[in-house]
């Protein structure tokens, strides 16, 4: 575990402007945020599309060139860092959102896209297995699949999600620029709220459009009518704001009535009228024997004559009848796109774009969004990121983008996918273009070149597990002697005569959290139970406002647990880490980094778990091995992705030897290896 860093200077309070909106909803705890906290951030990875190898030295992408993006508005911090890529933030967005307004962003954002929990009261999982062929790993004769992995958890007490969404959109709202968008995804359920949220913070005039968008064509499992739709909510900070028009493909009974003609060339067409709608004295000319209409043509005699010279005249049999204008259907855009989407079928289990993780929306109704709202080299932001639909969508358009999610899981996954997506288009421009030069734009077709092949991933606030969120809790439980209470929405279980709430690992407890627990409790009003609170830290004033609270409190008085600094409760800290057994040597210019053996005791705890097995067989280590990462010349504090070693499917296995061109002598070689369940390893090995 990583505590936080010694004398980092005084974290520094944004202020974050009151919504004026009309009209607003009320809820219990409601609190516009006045100032957050804006903490440090730690940079942990780097990746660079244009100098990492893949497993086979021969993919190394030379540099290619990229958009002409204007950087000149980037935070200076990061400019001088050369950070000028994606950003891929892990923390509660909360803090990473006060991050981003107290370092440069803003009024920088074009486009906000979130798809946040929809307080539906379920955990979201992802199905997870080990890696290799059928039958690499058995059990007692069985092939072994892991299970399943909590990602994240949509169970919300009361209030407690308007005020958890206030917050977000109050922050979000600082960062767009005047001409930007926000989009809100979300479902039936909490729609009606939301929409008093977005009109409370964007103002009435700043709420444009509620989006339909047609999920699936039905659920057999419903006993009331099928909800089959999402809503996505459309918000502009200004009147003057980015507006591509994009347009639906016309469907085919309306083809069949309107562009019924063909032409000899089988062009299929259709008539429009060519009189003027409105009185044009000038236009009222006699055209090819046809007597002008009673308003004048809709063309001047020489635009008449050109549309005549290119074929785009009809003429009638009969002189009294009138002549009309040819248009073709290849030439016409389509329907300018509606409020209600039924062409975007949701992500399936076939699709390439799809990456186990749960709640992940399809790519086209992103760039559906991102291609009407910005333009290339605008800049996209999605804080709950997810398995990273919105980031690998604005990088293919060739837009900057950040992302942020506060499961580590999401980060690895968001993580893969754009390393995946950024060695595509390196692979692709370099070559189509080996010299390097700068790519032309003038190919309407074609999608726009990328603004930056690198990324890296941020740490915001110094809580860092290496361990999933949700084992962490889990792992709490077992360790504090916590009976976990499923059915209990708000408190994670019951220990003795208290009920234990633990707060995400990820952040220490604040007094938000505490309010939390309150508002929970008047809710409760018959509970007589003292209170366990569990955490990884604990800020100074989280501790003034318990000892606040407990003063003469005949009942529900709050129990602290700090694991980080409590030796015994805290002791699952140490768990039993993953072990990799490798080295590192010099053959000639070549690094070669072999890897001999992984042992994930997290995975094979999983294992001992499940009932009635005693025998797990792990013959190869590799079935354990989610992906491998290799930076050959560590700098001991962020990690350089120098190879990325990311088996695409998941019968197929990682490598495990590695080749890559030699760092200078003496350099520090450091290696990640991620399990299955997305706890990592990091060893350092000198070559
Ligand atoms: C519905 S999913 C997003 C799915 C995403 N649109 C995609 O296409 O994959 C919601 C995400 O929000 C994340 N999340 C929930 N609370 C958060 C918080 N406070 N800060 C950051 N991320 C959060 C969850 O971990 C989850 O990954």
């Amino acid at each position: 575990m990583n505590t936080p860093a010694k004398n980092t200077p005084k974290a520094p309070d944004v202020s974050i402007a009151r919504a004026k909106g009309r009209p607003m909803l009320s809820w219990v705890g409601k609190k516009p945020l006045g100032r957050v906290t804006a903490f440090p951030a730690q940079a942990v990875e780097r990746f660079n599309a244009t100098t990492h190898t893949t497993t086979h030295a021969a993919d190394t992408a030379p540099a290619p060139a990229l958009s002409a993006a204007d950087w000149s508005k980037w935070p200076q911090h990061l400019r001088e860092q050369g950070q000028e890529g994606g950003l891929l933030y892990h923390g509660d967005n909360k803090e990473v959102l006060a991050h981003l307004l107290a370092n440069g962003f803003r009024g920088q954002v074009k486009l906000i896209y979130i798809d946040p929990p929809f307080d539906s009261g379920a955990d979201y999982v992802r199905k997870v297995q080990l890696r290799g062929p059928k039958g690499t790993v058995k059990i007692d004769g069985e092939d072994y699949a892991l299970g399943e992995q909590v990602q994240y958890t949509d169970i919300w007490s009361n209030d407690n999600y308007l005020q958890f969404m206030y917050e977000r959109l109050l922050m979000l709202k600082e960062l767009l620029s005047e001409d930007g968008a926000l989009y809100l995804h979300c479902d039936w359920n909490k729609a009606h709220h939301l929409r008093c949220l977005l009109e409370e913070v964007f103002g009435v005039d700043g709420f444009r459009n509620e989006i339909i968008w047609q999920r699936v064509a039905a659920r057999s499992d419903s006993t009331t009518y099928n909800h089959i739709h999402d809503v996505v909510m459309y918000c502009t900070k200004g009147p003057d704001y980015v507006w591509n028009q994009q347009h639906h493909a016309y469907n085919e009974d309306y083809l069949e009535v309107k562009y019924a003609r063909k032409d000899a060339a089988g062009r299929r067409y259709r008539l429009d009228n060519i009189t003027s709608p409105n009185p044009r004295p000038n236009m009222t000319y006699e055209w090819m024997g046809h007597p002008p209409p009673d308003k004048g043509w809709r063309y001047s005699k020489d635009t008449m004559q050109r549309l005549h010279d290119e074929g785009r005249i009809w003429y009638p049999d009969e002189k009294q009848k009138r002549p009309q204008l040819i248009r073709y259907l290849d030439e016409a855009e389509g329907v300018p796109l509606r409020s209600i989407w039924t062409d975007i079928n949701p992500v399936n289990s076939q699709a390439d774009e799809r990456s186990e993780y749960p709640t992940q929306k399809p790519e086209t109704l992103l760039e559906r969004l991102i291609t009407t709202s910005t333009n290339p080299g605008d800049l996209v932001l999605d804080c709950f990121i997810g398995s990273g639909t919105t980031a690998a969508v604005a990088q293919k358009l060739g837009r900057r983008w950040i992302g942020c999610d506060i499961n580590k899981g999401a980060i690895q996954t968001t993580a893969k996918r754009l390393q995946g997506v950024m060695r595509e288009q390196a692979q692709a421009l370099a070559a189509a273009n080996p010299q390097g030069e700068l790519v032309a734009r003038d190919d309407d077709a074609a999608p726009p070149a990328p603004c930056q092949l690198s990324f890296s991933t941020w740490r915001v606030n110094d809580y860092d597990l290496h361990i999933q969120h949700n084992e962490a809790v889990e792992l709490a439980c077992q360790h504090l002697g916590i009976t976990r209470t499923r059915t209990d929405p708000f408190f994670d279980g019951t220990r003795g005569a208290m009920l234990a709430k633990i707060i995400p690992l990820n952040h220490p407890l604040t007094p938000l959290d505490l309010e939390a627990l309150r508002t929970e409790l008047k809710n409760r009003p018959e509970e007589e139970r003292d209170l366990l609170v569990v955490s990884l830290g604990q800020e100074h004033k989280a501790r003034e406002w318990v000892a606040h609270y407990n003063h003469n409190r005949p009942v529900n008085k709050i129990h602290l647990t700090e694991l980080r600094t409590d030796r015994k409760a805290g002791g699952f800290i140490q768990h039993e880490p993953m072990t990799v057994q490798a080295s590192a040597t010099r053959e000639g210019d070549t690094l070669v980094v072999q890897i001999d053996d992984v042992i994930s005791p997290s995975i094979i705890a999983r294992l001992d778990l499940q009932e009635g097995v005693f025998r797990v067989s792990i013959p190869d280590w590799r079935a354990v091995v989610d992906c491998v990462l290799i930076d050959a010349h560590h700098n001991g504090e962020v990690f350089n992705v120098a190879l990325a070693d990311v088996p695409a499917r998941k019968q197929d296995l990682v490598a495990g030897r590695y080749e890559l061109p030699a760092p200078p002598a003496g350099a520090e070689v450091a290696l990640k290896v991620i399990d299955m369940l997305g706890e990592e390893c990091v060893v350092r090995l000198t070559a």
